[in-house]
């Protein structure tokens, strides 16, 4: 496990999600007419994957079932880039609210031995925390926080680095100063309950969102703003023993989720945890959308990719 963090943390790299569960994945596709399907997909992650100089960059990749099935994570390893995988069965309703949890535990323990044979080294868990007036609750933040340290449990014990993502999601029109106060929140109750689990945090990723102004409140925030704030809420909610720090970029757009890491990495003075990225969307909105499902705009689509890559890369080191 200290292996696998150390590897995704080397200098300058960082993972890349690319874990879209089956729906996601349908919806990302439907936006540019494109229909998903088993091939399709793995059309499209084989090009990611197959891109040229991406291990320069890219210390893992978290990746959806359906991939491993496809032997996706074979063109991974043989570029040493550590392949993951996302774990948790998506959400679903909590208690018949709006409020939505995750589930997945069920035969987790069985699933990660087949993965751990596979040669998989890390696992994701994502819980969608969602603000409004009146979310998210006590009563869900408990339960759904259980889940996941129970996940990550799991994951040691099978001897996987878990990677745990509360996501306090940018929908909404709250503020900065509300959206630092739920992080906050969410956070210290996980940390309780990983403690409370036994969990090792030296070989435990928290994967964080960055702390922003919801996406309907008519503000975009500064990335000096948005780098103090999420630097300010981590040390007042994650134990310094923890492995490290990814984020991902929830919907911003390529840019600004790489200019915002950016200022992160060089306002972190002496935070104690290395820091990265662990993007979905903002490293793949260009690339899927030059694409486009034609072969014969692969070439352009990777060349894409990879300058993408090269300036998350760079904002990973503040150097941007
Ligand atoms: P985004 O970077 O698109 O938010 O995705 C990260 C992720 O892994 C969601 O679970």
């Amino acid at each position: 496990m200290e292996e696998t963090i150390k590897k995704l943390f080397a200098p300058g790299k960082g993972i890349l999600a690319a874990d879209e569960s089956t729906h996601t994945i349908e919806k990302r596709f439907a936006t540019l007419g494109l229909t998903s399907t088993p091939e399709l997909n793995k059309k499209y992650r084989e090009m990611l994957f197959n891109t040229s100089g991406i291990e320069n960059y890219l210390g893992g990749v978290i990746l959806f079932d359906e991939s491993v099935r496809q032997n996706l994570h074979n063109i991974l390893q043989e570029k040493d880039i550590v392949p993951g995988i996302k774990v948790d069965g998506g959400l679903e309703s909590f208690n018949g609210s709006e409020e939505q949890i995750t589930k997945g535990l069920d035969g987790l323990d069985t699933r990660l031995k087949e993965y751990s044979v596979l040669g998989l080294k890390f696992t994701k868990w994502r819980a969608a925390v969602r603000i409004s007036d009146i979310f998210p609750t006590d009563a869900f933040l408990e339960e759904d926080l259980n889940r996941m340290a129970q996940f990550a449990k799991i994951s040691q014990i099978t001897g996987f680095t878990p990677i745990v993502e509360p996501e306090v999601q940018l929908d909404g029109n709250h503020t900065t100063t509300r959206c630092a106060e739920v992080s906050v929140k969410v956070c210290r109750i996980l940390f309780e309950k990983l403690n409370i689990a036994g969990i090792d945090l030296k070989n435990l990723i928290l994967k964080t969102n960055m702390v922003l102004p919801g996406k309907d409140s008519g503000v975009k925030a500064a990335p000096l703003e948005v780098a103090e704030v999420t630097l300010r809420s981590l040390k007042q909610s994650v134990p310094p023993e923890v492995g490290g720090i990814v984020f991902l970029s929830g919907g911003q757009t390529p840019d600004e989720a790489t200019n915002n890491l950016n200022e992160i990495v060089k306002r972190r003075g002496d935070c104690p945890w290395p820091l990265s990225f662990s993007f979905s969307r903002a490293l793949q909105e260009e690339t899927m959308r030059q694409w486009s499902g034609k072969d014969e705009n692969i070439e352009y689509a990777q060349n894409t990719f990879l300058d993408r890559l090269i300036k998350v890369s760079k904002a990973r080191k503040g150097e941007l």
